[in-house]
């Protein structure tokens, strides 16, 4: 285990360790077999599904990173969500909050729904009385996601682990949105972190996969032989770009938030933005439990623009950087319409009731130059501002 600043951990992961050509790079190991040292004396590794050196050296990484005793990589995000999922039965109950990530949100009712698989309960955790409601069906598991997606509301990880202790429940923290850098949700009490590598981690839109990390090993145990169960651990070649990412997120992480802060300021400014939702703003419902337990407020935003959900395309034809697209985390910046496409898979009823607007906007700040970025966002409102009759942006 490697211990010490999240840079120096990113950067020295493996470097000057191989011992059959003393490269600096570690290699990246595609045999999907290993030679037996004798009959029936198998070696370190047997079978890549089981266990491959290049992802286990990304493993090792990320749960370093996140202060963990053992990580799984699997080869999605999903992947990673349905593994922690293993841990239940269908006498157990999860709780899940209303605003996590479509897909999850998906994977759990349905589970819950069609296959039985566990009972759940889904929660707002803004609201006051959540925790009457959450003591009250015993859970197994808690699953939280802070920020969420696609809002950034903030739920305090510290309070609902404290709760979960006296429940004998496990704490699962999906953190996706700040990556290890800005928060570390074992330190603040939860039992297992899940990522969406594809975003942040690796952070060049290149590669889809997941890692599950767990603060006890015996968990970690329990996950891994999972993991190797169903077959969902992640691709070698993945692993090595994924560790190739992963060494400069903290520097990616720096700049993409400067980045996100800059364009809060800009659309707060904008006639044609309703409203902004950005934890770092002092009157989001979030900000001191986001300053307590972040070390950032992240490089995520999102918008409400003022007008029809008709006019968006206007909008979105107009933009020259920012690109009309799922995902985020990399070094581009993205914009999406949550409604449509990243929640697409919650019913008209579960959007409303989670707060997503038609004409609701998220964007992932990439790298870019901010100028550039904000001159953009800028053309694109005067388009839509001409199309709409908004004499606000003329000149
Ligand atoms: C917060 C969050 N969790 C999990 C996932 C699923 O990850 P993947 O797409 O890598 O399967 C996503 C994907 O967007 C996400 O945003």
């Amino acid at each position: 285990m490697s211990t010490g600043h999240a840079a120096t951990i990113a950067a020295q992961a493996g470097i000057a360790k191989d011992t059959a050509f003393s490269a600096v790079i570690p290699p990246l190991y595609l045999s999907t077999t290993y030679k037996l040292g004798a009959f029936q004396q198998p070696e370190q590794y047997d079978y890549s599904r089981s266990n491959n050196p290049t992802r286990d050296l990304l493993a090792t990484t990320l749960a370093d990173l996140e202060g963990g005793s053992k990580a799984i990589v699997t080869s999605s995000g999903m992947a990673a969500c349905l593994l922690a999922l293993q841990l239940l039965t269908p006498d157990d109950t999860l709780v899940i909050p209303h605003d996590c990530y479509g897909g999850s949100y998906r994977l759990f009712t349905n589970l819950a729904a069609k296959k039985h698989a566990f009972k759940l309960l889904i929660i707002n955790f803004q609201q006051a009385g959540w925790q009457a409601h959450v003591s009250a069906v015993q859970p197994k598991m808690i699953w939280l996601e802070t920020p969420s997606n696609p809002l950034l509301q903030i739920t305090d990880i510290r309070a609902v682990c404290t709760l979960a202790k006296t429940l004998d429940a496990l704490v699962v923290v999906d953190n996706t949105f700040l990556s290890p850098i800005l928060q570390q949700p074992l330190a603040l009490g939860a039992d297992l972190v899940v990522h969406s590598t594809t975003k942040y981690i690796n952070g060049h839109s290149d590669v889809i996969g997941g890692v599950l990390i767990c603060k006890a090993p015996e968990l970690g145990d329990e996950l891994k032989w999972w993991a190797n169960c169903l077959g969902i651990t992640g691709a070698p070649f993945d692993c090595y770009l994924t560790l190739r990412g992963l060494r400069t997120l903290p520097l990616r992480i720096a700049l993409q938030q400067d980045n996100a802060a800059r364009v809060v300021d800009f659309l707060l400014q904008q006639p044609l933005v309703a409203k902004v939702y950005y934890p770092g703003l002092p009157d989001h419902p979030g900000h001191s439990v986001a300053a307590n337990q972040q070390t950032g407020f992240g490089a995520m935003c999102s918008f409400d623009l003022a007008c029809d959900v008709s006019q968006l395309p206007v909008f979105f034809s107009a933009l020259r950087i920012f690109t009309l697209a799922q995902s985020l985390g990399g070094i581009e910046s993205l914009i999406c319409h949550p409604g449509s496409m990243t929640q697409a898979s919650m019913n008209a009823q579960a959007q409303t009731e989670a707060g997503i607007g038609p004409a609701l906007l998220r964007l992932s700040l990439g790298i870019e130059n901010i100028d550039d970025l904000l001159a953009d966002l800028q053309q694109a409102l005067a388009a839509l501002a001409l199309a709409v009759g908004d004499t606000r942006y003329a000149g």
